[in-house]
Formats: structure tokens, C-alpha cells, sequence
């Protein structure tokens, strides 16, 4: 069947080193996602499937961009399939109250796309499942990094798995919060309009903004494509209050970053 304008695609990763409860959860959302709306093509990646090498430390995609990143495996195969899914999920446990390893360094290896974000315009969503803490501090760092790939967190999922066990009455809320977060998201998926940046996109922007000031290269590409002196990467939906507060926090991460710019030629 052809993709017609109402298909949408949506990209799963999954970061666990196993097929566990992070898994579980997100086949549970995206079974209830498929119930309200039919045409939504599901693609799983399970990180640990895929060939993705350590970082190497050695700075060339965050300077010179990601084709002078020395090490060749699917970190590229996933990004690609990124850019062509029209929202994506982004799902870990939490270990030791972070992400595994697995899916730090696949994080680790995307960073170009901090730089020169290419996910602009489309909505995310994270999902996090911990035993019983630190689901916040995985949940908020998920997000971060989504925001800084050029998304749109819109909605965020989080299971306490030791509760699933033993209380029954969680998992009724669970299946709940699971539904009205499925209904939210297909809302999101069909709206015709772009995702609406809220102030901690507009900071997450500003701070990369003037990140691009260590990079030439990157400069250079957030002149062409007029981001160097915008508030956001689109200009639809800023509210004039998250404008006013974005444009004052763009003014104090620009003298903070000019002070370490000075420091560090
Ligand atoms: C190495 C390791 C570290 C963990 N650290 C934490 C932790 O700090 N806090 C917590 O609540 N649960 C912790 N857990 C439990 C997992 O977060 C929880 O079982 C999660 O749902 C596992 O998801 P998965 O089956 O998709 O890997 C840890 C589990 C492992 C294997």
C-alpha cells in the first residue's frame, strides 16, 4: 500500500540491553495507538541489535561535522530512519538513575545532530521504566537530548515497574495514563501545524545557538539557514511570553558564552 499524506511513521528506540519491561511498555502504548488510529507504521530498533561502536572522544563531527567522524557502523542507518519517520519514540530504562550504557553511547554518537539538528518539526515522545527511582532525572534527560535533535517533547511516559508487580490499583492508573497519552499523541501526529515550541525548546535552541560560536563549520550552516539570529528554527507558534523570556535567557547564555569564548583563544 502506498503512504498516502494521513500514514504516519513512527520510529521506536528502544535502549535497553534486553527485550524487557522498557520494550513491554512501549508495545503497550503503541498497541493503544494503533487501536485509535490505524494508519500509524510502527518501526522498532532495539540499539542492541545494531552495530554502533563507542565513541571515540576525538570532537571531529562536533567541529567539522558528522562526515569526519572516523567510525563507520548504523549509527547513519538510524539517523536516516529518524529523518524519515514523521515522529519518534525515544525509550529507556533507567540504571543507576540514567540511561544504560547502550544508550548513552548511541546518544554519544549522535551528537552532530546537536549542532545541525535535522528532527525540526516533529514531535517526540520519551518513555522511561525504572524499578522505583530516578524515572525523573532519565525522563528529563531523555528530553533534553530529543530537544536538542531539533524535536518536540510533547508527551513523556513513565512506568515504576516494582509497583506493576505489587499494585494492582498502579497499573489501572497506568493503563489509563497510557490512553489519554495515546489519544494526546495521535493528536499531535495528525495536526497539520507544526509542533508548537514551548520555553524549554526556546532555551535548548538558544544555548545551541551560540554553541555554534566554537565551530566555524557550524556557524556558518545556523547563518545560511537563518537560525543565527532567531528564536527558534520556524517562527509559528512562539508565544509572546515564551519570546520575551527566550530573547532575555538568549542575552544571558550569549554573555556567558562570549566570556568563555574570550577564555578560550
Ligand atoms: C544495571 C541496572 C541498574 C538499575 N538501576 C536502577 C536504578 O537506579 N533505579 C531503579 O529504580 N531501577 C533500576 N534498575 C531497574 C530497571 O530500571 C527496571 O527494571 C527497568 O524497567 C528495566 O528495563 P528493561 O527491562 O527494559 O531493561 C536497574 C536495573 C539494572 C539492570
Amino acid at each position: 500500500m502506498n503512504k498516502t499524506n494521513n500514514d504516519k511513521k513512527v520510529l521506536v528506540i528502544i535502549g535497553s540491553p534486553r527485550r524487557g519491561n522498557t520494550y513491554k511498555f512501549c508495545e503497550e502504548f503503541t498497541r493503544k495507538l494503533s487501536e485509535i488510529n490505524s494508519r500509524i507504521d510502527f518501526d522498532f530498533i532495539h540499539l542492541k541489535d545494531y552495530k554502533i561502536e563507542m565513541c571515540r572522544g576525538c570532537h571531529a563531527c562536533l567541529l567539522k561535522g558528522v562526515e569526519k567522524c572516523p567510525v563507520k557502523d548504523d549509527v547513519q542507518l538510524i539517523f536516516q530512519k529518524l529523518k524519515s519517520a514523521d515522529s519518534f519514540i525515544l525509550a529507556s530504562p533507567g540504571y543507576n538513575q540514567h540511561v544504560p550504557g547502550i544508550m548513552k553511547n548511541f546518544i554519544d554518537r549522535m551528537s552532530f545532530n546537536c549542532h545541525e539538528p535535522a528532527l525540526i518539526g516533529k514531535n517526540a515522545v520519551t518513555v522511561t521504566t525504572v524499578g522505583g527511582m530516578g524515572a525523573e532525572a532519565v525522563s528529563k534527560y531523555l528530553t533534553t537530548i530529543a530537544t536538542c535533535w531539533g524535536a518536540h517533547v510533547s508527551q513523556k511516559l513513565v512506568e515504576l515497574i516494582d509497583y506493576k508487580n505489587n499494585l494492582e490499583k498502579y497499573r489501572r492508573k497506568i493503563v489509563k495514563v497510557v490512553e489519554k497519552t495515546a489519544n494526546s499523541y495521535n493528536q499531535d501526529l495528525v495536526s497539520e501545524e507544526k509542533p508548537k515550541p514551548n520555553l524549554y525548546d526556546l532555551m535548548i535552541f538558544a544555548s545551541l545557538r551560540e554553541e555554534t560560536r566554537f565551530s566555524e563549520h557550524f556557524r556558518n550552516i545556523w547563518i545560511e539557514k537563518g537560525w543565527a539570529d532567531s528564536d527558534y528554527y520556524y517562527d509559528e507558534g512562539i508565544n509572546i511570553f515564551n519570546r520575551i523570556i527566550a530573547k532575555i535567557l538568549g542575552f544571558i547564555v550569549r554573555k556567558e558564552m562570549t566570556a568563555v569564548f574570550k577564555k578560550s583563544k
